[in-house]
């Protein structure tokens, strides 16, 4: 039997009716939005149990008990309706670990630290590990600061900011890119999250790509990777950290991000594309960097970092095989600490949230600290690394006098 002909259907495409279709999108990605989160605030930092509180001071739940009695000034926290568990905000526990864990305060007047969080390759966890890394970070006791330059601006909408409604050009680091400000505190947001501040990220980012590369035809000796730079130094003296989430891409911005940063992680999944897009990263970074005029020559980097991430250890997988030429590659930049593949990252519990944002984990708690755990550990490497750095300031500081 012959088939039937069926009729030709012309299914061109103009750029009107692209434009036409991208609008309908966005509205059906509003709507889905709208029933995908929570109205505002749109998230709300966990509470914390004696015992919780007690592991981040590293003390024992009778030693907060005991606290609680002796030192009133402490948080004290909350019994909610009924309920015989005390539970802790999260500025309390922030208080408390300040005050008890014995983790060593920044000393006055030495700045905070610029850490780049960097790779070429989308989806090798960059913003994950901003995010995570940032809330560990506050739950040591620091004040951190992130910056967001990816202009899919996916760290904005973990900090809880709604980036299509809530975010204009205005609010990123475009205004002080295009010289219109002269520092970044306008662009400065508080979140959900005590002691964590965003300077959030939206499309237009992308302008810079464009605006950098025409100021520089004017003016060759226009130093177009110190420009973030130079708005990021004055608020070392304000936070601890600040913590910079980049695009998959050496854009004008990313070479801004890493001329200013003192420290870079990068986070690397062990497979094979992953590792030879590392490669040219630092091909590309360093062939541009040698050629840029005007350089300081003593820019220095406290430390570079990769971080095994995303690690799948099952028995088929080919993570061990490229471990080992990362690490024949890295040496000793790569971190003792990798993240595991885990089924809890990015699972429906955790959409728009982190490890850290658990306040009731439904699933089971080995799930949760075979991610959670890694996650502290990391957290505890990078602070340690700095602590060791602001002690030996201060040593020369005191050996100048
Ligand atoms: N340890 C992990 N296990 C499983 N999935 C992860 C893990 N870390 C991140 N992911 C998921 O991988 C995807 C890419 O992560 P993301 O942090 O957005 O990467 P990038 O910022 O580099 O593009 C996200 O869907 C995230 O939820
Ligand atoms: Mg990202």
């Amino acid at each position: 039997m012959q088939k039937p002909i069926v009729p030709f259907a012309d299914r061109s495409i103009s750029l009107q009716e692209l434009g036409n279709f991208s609008s309908r999108l966005t509205v059906i990605m509003e709507e889905l939005r709208e029933q995908m989160l929570a109205p505002h605030p749109r998230k709300s930092a966990p509470e914390y149990t004696s015992s919780q509180l007690g592991a981040l001071c590293g003390i024992e739940r009778a030693k907060v008990n005991y606290l609680l009695q002796k030192k009133e000034f402490l948080p004290q926290g909350i019994y909610h309706g009924g309920s015989r568990t005390r539970m802790f905000s999260l500025p309390d526990v922030q208080e408390w670990v300040r005050q008890e864990s014995g983790i060593v305060h920044r000393p006055e007047g030495t700045p905070g630290e610029i850490v780049i969080i960097a790779n070429f390759k989308g989806g090798s966890t960059k913003t994950t590990t901003t995010a995570s890394l940032a809330q560990g970070l506050t739950l040591r006791g620091r004040k951190v600061l992130l910056v967001d330059l990816d202009p899919q601006a996916s760290l904005t909408e973990l900090c809880g900011l709604y980036v299509e409604e809530d975010i204009n050009e205005a609010d990123t680091v475009m205004p002080f890119i295009y010289g219109d400000e002269t520092n970044l505190d306008y662009a400065i947001n508080s979140t959900y999250w005590s002691n964590l501040d965003i300077i959030p990220a939206a499309t237009s980012l992308f302008g810079a790509e464009f605006i950098i590369p025409s100021t520089v035809t004017q003016d060759p000796k226009f130093k177009f990777w110190d420009i973030l730079n130079k708005g990021l130094q004055p608020l070392r003296q304000r936070y601890d950290y600040i913590l910079i989430d980049t695009a998959p891409s050496l854009s004008y911005m990313t070479i801004n991000a890493l001329m200013s940063a003192n420290a870079m992680i990068m986070p690397l999944v062990p497979e094979s594309l992953d590792f030879v897009s590392s490669v040219q990263f630092w091909n590309l970074f360093s062939e541009l960097a040698l050629n840029f005029t005007g350089l300081d020559p003593t820019k220095r980097f406290d430390f570079i970092n990769v971080l095994l991430s995303k690690v799948d250890n099952s028995s088929s997988s080919s993570a061990p095989v490229v471990r080992s030429w990362i690490e024949r590659a890295y040496g000793e930049w790569v971190l003792p600490v990798e993240i595991p593949i885990s089924s809890a990252v990015g699972s429906e519990a955790l959409e728009f949230s982190t490890i850290y944002d658990v306040s009731k984990w439904t699933g089971s708690n080995r799930t949760l600290s075979r991610i959670r755990d890694p996650f502290d550990h990391l957290c505890k490497l990078i602070d340690d690394k700095f602590v060791v750095k602001w002690n030996q300031s201060v040593t020369n500081a005191k050996g100048a006098v």
